[in-house]
């Protein structure tokens, strides 16, 4: 509670005295028919909340003197709570959430137009049309309103960057929920290496991934789980998982868990049957050896555009080895030939979603420098085409390896270590079923 009303104020003081915030919450999203997605909180919301319920809004209003913080909630109803679950009404926003004052949503369209009333600035998430809606409608009120004698309302203005610029520094707490979630998805991830063998299918590696995140507590996948064997590993965001196991092939798991609305996010490329061969060996060893280079230099003040860079290169000079790129090596970098073969970036922000928030340059030139809570991925992966001008060995060899980095004084953490990459780690670890 102290962790969310902390992240308010420090958001209330970076706001003009006239300013107000609208911040609606996530609402059921429709599956099929009458059954709905299992619920999940916008994650600028949650970050300010900590609440889990649909169809709440945030209101900040600096300086207001009965409470700077006001929720609306869902209103309490016997009967809806006999199907869906207790509602924590108004009462229960204030005293198990620590917000100042909440209202139900029955009373909404009542008092916002009060609260927003001789506002001047409406800060909201410009990309949600019902917070729009709401800032277009108090703006009708305002001009009802001056001729009242209010001040009028000025215009609205973007409040996502500076929710996301708090979002992009994790705190201590935040640490330990990514910490949690990196160490369930690694567990899954050595399930799914230990019952790995020919004859299965992908779903079903899928099955072990998924049944360990839910037993280990967390809510399921952070996002929609990738088994891709064979030549399934070069199709980068392949989740349909129903092909079998190549026998003599690799397959590429992508998942992690979602622990208390935190995500991990795992790459492991590993042999179906436990042995690479000599060609996956070879692939695996060169983006291994990129990832490891890149993960070692994260520390605070390096960039993750020199990052992708090192990686590049590193990429690039496997490539130029094994004979699938020919020539110079810088040549193959300045003509991005290299893209063939390696089409994604390296990194992204790691949190409260999968791809989360923050910037990642200060300007068109100038990358952002890594500091002390910012918390990312390290991914390099190599997808070689079946094309006729391609060995056979390499042909359909798809190979990614990502960790989960947080940056440290010191340096860097790895929070996802738990699960081997190392090709004598995986295969030692395979062979112990
Ligand atoms: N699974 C999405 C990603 O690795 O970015
Ligand atoms: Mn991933
Ligand atoms: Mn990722």
């Amino acid at each position: 509670m102290t962790e969310y009303r902390q992240r308010r104020d420090a958001l209330i003081a970076q706001l003009p005295d006239n300013a107000a915030v609208v911040l609606p919450g996530a609402g059921l999203i429709t599956r099929s028919r009458d059954s709905e997605f299992a619920f999940r909180q916008n994650s600028d919301f949650y970050y300010l909340t900590g609440i889990r319920e649909p169809d709440a809004l945030l209101v900040l209003l600096p300086g207001r003197a009965e409470g700077e913080s006001v929720v609306f909630c869902q209103d309490r109803d016997p009967t809806m709570e006999a199907w869906t679950g207790r509602r924590l009404g108004a009462a229960g926003v204030v005293c198990e959430h620590g917000i100042d004052q909440a209202f139900e949503n029955s009373e909404r369209d009542e008092l916002l137009v009060n609260l927003l009333a001789g506002r001047e600035l409406l800060y909201l998430p410009l990309d949600n049309g019902e917070a729009v809606a709401m800032a277009e409608e108090a703006l009708n009120d305002a001009q009802a309103g001056i001729r009242r004698g209010r001040p009028a309302l000025k215009g609205w203005l973007d409040i996502s960057p500076l929710i996301h610029a708090m979002r992009l520094i994790k705190s201590d707490a935040e640490v330990a929920l990514l910490r949690h979630a990196a160490r369930v998805s690694a567990r899954a991830h050595r399930r799914a290496m230990q019952v790995s063998r020919p004859g299965l299918s992908e779903f079903q590696l899928q099955a072990e991934l998924e049944h360990e995140f839910v037993w280990q507590g967390a809510s399921g996948p952070a996002y929609s789980t990738i088994v891709g064997s064979g030549a399934n590993a070069c199709v980068l965001h392949y989740i349909e998982n129903s092909a079998p196991l190549s026998d003599d092939g690799l397959v590429l798991i992508d998942a992690g868990a979602e622990f208390e609305l935190y995500a991990g996010d795992i790459t492991r490329t590993f042999p179906v049957a436990g042995r690479f061969s000599d060609a996956q060996r070879a692939l695996y060893q060169i983006v291994l050896n990129a990832q490891q280079r890149a993960v070692s230099a994260i520390q605070p003040g390096a960039t993750l555009a020199d990052i992708h860079q090192g990686v590049v290169h590193d990429l690039t000079a496997g490539l130029i080895e094994l004979g699938l790129l020919e020539g110079d090596l810088q040549a193959r970098i300045d003509d991005e030939s290299y893209r063939r073969f390696y089409l994604h970036s390296t990194s992204h922000w790691l949190g409260l979603d999968v791809h989360d928030v923050g910037i990642y340059r200060l300007d068109e030139q100038t990358p952002l420098p890594l500091a002390p809570g910012m918390v990312l991925t390290v991914e390099p992966g190599l997808y070689i085409p079946n094309d006729d001008d391609i060995p056979d060995a390499y042909q359909g060899i798809g190979i990614r390896i990502e960790d989960n980095i947080v940056v440290t004084n010191e340096g860097h953490e790895v929070l996802t270590a738990d699960v081997p990459k190392q090709i004598a780690e995986i295969e030692a670890l395979m062979a112990k079923k």
